[in-house]
Parts: structure tokens; sequence; C-alpha cells
């Protein structure tokens, strides 16, 4: 059995939590350590859960002989220095995605799990969201080569700022959208077609229509803005300066010949906030995949035309809930801890490579050849 500590207990909390909870039904973990900064968080977890204890400093995790495995859910800034601290605990560390601000942080956290012998695992849950397994499983038996992959993905982007102040600060997130939710697609891509060659990356962002969208649900964010312990006034001279790109469109060559696009926006205006559509076209059919945001307890849809099955489209129904994939992530963590599986950590780093190829290439406007001699090997 292993000891579980969770640091960081804000909005992408509660679905690990959950699946932790699940994991110590099933007699894997021990729910030793919750922690956050802000006091209050991590007591109401630790008692919600059912923690053994709470602190404020993730130090009191590092120095429990009882923790085997920490879930490091916070800001991207802080990714770096608290997985390292850890590791050099002797714990195996879940970050959550994007891995870290840059390349080189990432290959320190590689140094890192390399030295202390222990397992590095990024939060890439998409690759868990039992639509795209399938995805993968009907690509390589039926439908490579793939042609062309297009995903895309639209919040509100109001409600992300809402949420996490430092989401709007470059030094803290390490990017805007492209940085947040491109790297889940990027990472998607690179699991279904292989190895990207070229990048080219277009941004823009409109922080007038970001308060715009404020306004117009202003009286029901009044908790939200609580909640994130600031003020409307705060928010908006924030979001006034704010140099993030809230939009980015790319164009993706890889290696094997095929196309992608990766168009991830905070634009959307419509009421439910969230659209999420894959496309994926190759030799032997088709896949369209539609999914909801990560929370939710609804199930994602497949569609597949294969023409070896009589060129028909057949559905799949009844998928496990897009929110159960942290589950399945959680339990794939302990499997690769077993067995000393450290190819996470080496994807983690490639999507942040793609990350900032993407951004060059938006600086000079023109596309980035993407290189692909990485160390991956443990
Ligand atoms: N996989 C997904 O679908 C998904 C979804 C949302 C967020 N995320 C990622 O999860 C991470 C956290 O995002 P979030 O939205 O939960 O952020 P958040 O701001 O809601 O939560 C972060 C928490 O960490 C605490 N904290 C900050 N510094 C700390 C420290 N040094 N020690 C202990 N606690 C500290 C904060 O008080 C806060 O409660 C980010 O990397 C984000 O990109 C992933």
């Amino acid at each position: 059995m292993f000891g579980a500590a969770v640091i960081g207990c804000g909005l992408v909390s509660k679905v690990h939590l959950d699946a932790l909870k699940r994991l110590e039904s099933d007699g894997h973990v021990s729910l030793e350590f919750t922690c956050d900064v802000i006091e209050e968080r991590a007591k109401q977890s630790m008692k919600k859960y059912g923690f053994k204890h709470y602190t404020t400093h993730y130090e009191d995790v590092s120095r429990s002989k009882n923790v085997d495995l920490a879930f490091v859910l916070l800001p991207v800034s802080s990714h770096h220095k608290v997985s390292i601290d850890l590791m050099n605990s002797g714990k195996n560390v879940l970050v959550e995605k994007p891995m870290a601000l840059n390349t080189h942080e990432c290959q320190e956290m590689i140094e890192s799990m390399k030295k202390n012998k222990i397992v590095l695992y990024v939060g890439h849950v998409k690759r868990k969201n039992e639509a795209y397994r399938l995805a993968k499983v009907y690509v390589d038996k039926h439908i490579s080569p793939v042609y062309l992959i297009k995903s895309c993905e639209r919040w509100y982007g109001a409600n992300h700022f809402l949420m996490n102040l430092w989401r709007a600060n470059p030094s803290l997130s390490g990017g805007g959208i492209w940085m947040d939710i491109g790297c889940h697609y990027i990472d998607i891509f690179r699991y279904i077609v292989g190895e990207m060659k070229n990048i080219y990356l277009m941004c823009n962002m409109f922080p007038e229509d970001i308060l715009k969208q404020i306004k117009r649900y202003e009286k029901e964010w009044q908790q939200k803005v609580k909640d994130s312990y600031r003020n409307m006034e705060e928010f908006e001279s924030y979001i006034k300066k704010i140099r993030l790109e809230g939009n980015s469109l790319s164009s993706i060559e890889f290696c094997n010949g095929a196309l992608g696009g990766i168009d991830v926006g905070w634009c959307t205006k419509s009421p439910e906030m969230y659209y999420e559509r894959t496309e994926i076209f190759g030799h032997g059919g088709i896949i369209i995949i539609e999914s909801h945001p990560f929370y939710q307890p609804i199930s994602p849809r497949i569609k597949i035309y294969l023409e070896n099955n009589g060129g028909k489209w057949n559905e799949s129904f009844n998928l496990p809930f897009v929110v159960d994939a942290f589950y399945q992530q959680a339990k794939d963590f302990i499997k690769a801890v077993e067995n000393r599986d450290c190819s996470s950590a080496f994807d983690g780093k490639r999507a942040i490579d793609i990350v900032q190829a993407g951004y060059l290439s938006f600086a000079k406007k023109q596309p980035i050849e993407i290189e692909n001699n990485g160390d991956d090997t443990f």
C-alpha cells in the first residue's frame, strides 16, 4: 500500500482527491497529508476526504516516512522547485500539466528523477480519457497512416481568470491558452500520431472582451471573486494589463507527413462555456471525438468510420465519464511506480519543448523546426 499526499488544494484538487478516495477504498493507498498555503483549504480537504494530517508546509510531506506518492497540484511556477524537493526526499511525484515553465526546468526535473531513482509522472490526463484511448487503439489497428488530426477546445476566458489569478501572470503560468490547453493536445497528437517536425503558431488576445464577459456575469461571479481572495477592481487592473494569448491556432507537420491543427481559445460566449472536438482522418477511416470539461461526470462521445467495416459509422456510448480519467491516471501512476516506468516525464517535457517552439514561431512569425533528438532514456 502506498501513502499519498496532495499538495495544492485548489480547483483541480477535487478530481484528484475523489480519485484517491476511490483508490483508498480499493486498498491501494493510504491518505496521509493534504497541504495548501491557505490553511483552511488544506484542513477542509483533510476532513472531507479523511486524510490523517494537514499542513501548510510541503516540507512536512517531504519529511514524512509514510508518504510514497505526492500529487503536486500547484501553479505552474511552483512545479519545478516543489517536485524536485519532494523527489530529493525520495517521493514519487505526479505533477499536473504543464510540467513546468520551460524546457530547462523540465530537464532539471528529469535529472532529479534519474538521480533519485524514483518516478516523475506528468498529469496529461486526456490520454486517460477513454475516447482518446480508444482512438489510439483504432488508429494503430485500422486507420494508420493518419493524414490529418485537428483539435478544438474553447473555454469562457473570464471564468478561467476569475478562478486563478496566477493564470493571468506569465511568470507564474508560463503562458496563456497555448501553454495551458495547447499542451494537452500536443501530448494527444504525439500519443496518437507520433513526433512532430514543424510548427507555425498564431495567437491573439482581447482583454476588453474578457472584461465584457465579466460584466455580463458580474453578479453571479461575486462569490468567485471572493473565493479567489481579491476584489473586482484588482481583477480589472490585472486583465487590462494582460499580455497573454487568449486564442491560438497552430499548423503542425508530423515526421510521418501527417498534418495537425490545434485551435484553442478563451473566447467562447456561449452559456455552456465549453467546446471540445477532435477529428482524425487516415487511410483506414475517420474518428470524431466530442468531450466535456475535465470535472464532468459525463461520457465523452466517439464516432468511428472504418473502411474495412463496410464504410459505416459506429458510435460508442456509455464510455467512462470524462472525470474518471483522473482515477485511471492515479492508477497508472501507481503502476508506473511499481514498474519504474519513467516515460511520462519525457512526454511531459516534450510537450513543453513543443509549446516553446510554438511561442518562438509566434515571435518570429515563421514556422519552427522541432528538434527530435531529446534524451528519453532512463
Ligand atoms: N488536468 C487538467 O485538466 C487540469 C485542470 C485544471 C488545472 N490543472 C493544472 O493543475 C495545476 C493547479 O491548477 P488549479 O487550477 O488547481 O490552481 P489553483 O490556484 O486553484 O490551486 C492551487 C493551490 O495551490 C496552493 N498553493 C500555491 N502555492 C503553494 C505552495 N507552495 N504550497 C502549498 N500550496 C500552495 C494555492 O493556495 C491553491 O489553493 C496547474 O498546473 C493547472 O494547469 C489541470
